[in-house]
């Protein structure tokens, strides 16, 4: 196996290999079928194609030497908004070699600019507009100005439906040779929820184990517990076994390799999916957020972590109790 990062050996190289993300590609299809591009918002969570398709896009418009005509450039970096504009002026004064007299700059967390750079950055794009062609990248269009986001066409990039992951990790899966197990395509989607580069990684780093990935092995590359495990733990408490409870909380805290605080959280979601009744539930949230509180605070994780297993036993004597 070679140390090539999977995402980016799989990352498609034209709009037509993209997943999902369909009226994107489409629209996008047809800026490069008129071989004109306006400038773009790409907006949406990480890991859902928006660095791709632009690259896509670029590669689709100007064939192989799409490198010649792109840049890529990070809006946080310290110099932003001086870089940005010496890169621009550099476009200007080369021509494209070929029949497209534009360039295309991708901006990436262009939502980390000021609003003194990115009124900077207005200036520009008005400025330079007939030779260089903006597509800012943002988790937020919220968080671009007014008199940007209305002279740029939006894109709204969401999250992979799970399908779409699934057909795609399998896909890559197969072509490196790795038995994925059903259950580890659950348990990847649980816990990257359509990021796709997350997705992606976390089959990388359980596959070099070189065992058929599940469950197990894909939340202990992650860092967290199996949430059945943590589900389980609860109910153990609930019914009232304190110290069986415990010897599974240290299990799993040795097993995944993972801090008291992150169980925390995880306990946290799982409530939530127990049945007990609302009230209950109220109440252990309660006890959850001040010992995540006291985590933080510094307070020794398995007194707390215990003091926590016990709030639950006590809720469980109310439960049979009535
Ligand atoms: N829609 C998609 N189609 C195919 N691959 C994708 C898609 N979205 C993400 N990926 C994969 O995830 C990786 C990260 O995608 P990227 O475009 O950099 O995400 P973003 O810029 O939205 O954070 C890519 O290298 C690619 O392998
Ligand atoms: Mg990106």
């Amino acid at each position: 196996m070679s140390f090539e990062m999977w995402a980016e050996k799989y990352r498609p190289r034209s709009l037509a290999q993209m997943v999902d993300q369909k009226q994107i590609v489409e629209r996008l299809m047809s800026f490069t079928k008129s071989r004109n591009v306006p400038h773009c918002i790409f907006a949406g969570p990480p890991g859902t194609g928006k660095t791709t398709a632009a690259l896509c896009l670029a590669r689709d418009l100007y064939g192989d030497p799409y490198r010649e005509n792109l840049m890529e450039l990070n809006a946080s970096d310290e110099r932003g908004i001086n870089v940005v504009r010496e890169t621009v002026k550099t476009f200007a004064r080369v021509r494209t070699l070929g029949e497209i007299p534009f360039k295309i700059l991708i901006l990436d967390e262009a939502d980390n600019m000021t609003r003194d750079a990115q009124q900077a950055l207005r200036r520009t794009m008005e400025k330079y507009t007939g030779t260089c062609r903006f597509i800012l990248i943002a988790n937020y269009s919220g968080k671009i100005i007014e008199p940007i986001q209305s002279r740029c066409a939006p894109f709204r990039f969401s999250y992979l439906p799970r399908q779409e992951q699934d057909t795609y990790l399998k896909r890559v899966a197969n072509s490196e040779n790795t038995t994925l197990l059903e259950e580890g395509l659950n348990a990847i989607y649980d816990v990257c929820g359509g990021d796709l580069r997350k997705a992606i990684n976390s089959l990388q780093a359980a596959a070099s184990l070189g065992k058929p990935v599940d469950s197990e092995i894909i939340y202990s590359v992650v860092g967290r517990a199996n949430p059945a495990d943590v589900h389980s733990m609860i109910k153990i408490a609930i019914e009232g076994s304190f110290v069986e409870a415990r010897k599974k909380l240290r299990e799993m805290i040795m097993k995944y390799g993972i801090a008291g605080s992150d169980i925390i959280r995880q306990i946290h979601t799982e409530l939530f999916r127990i049945d007990i009744p609302e009230n209950m539930k109220i109440k252990l949230a309660d006890v959850v957020g001040e010992v995540d509180f006291r985590l933080v605070e510094g307070a020794d994780e398995e007194v707390q972590l215990s003091a926590l297993l016990a709030k639950l036993v006590e809720v469980g004597y109310q439960l049979k109790g009535g």
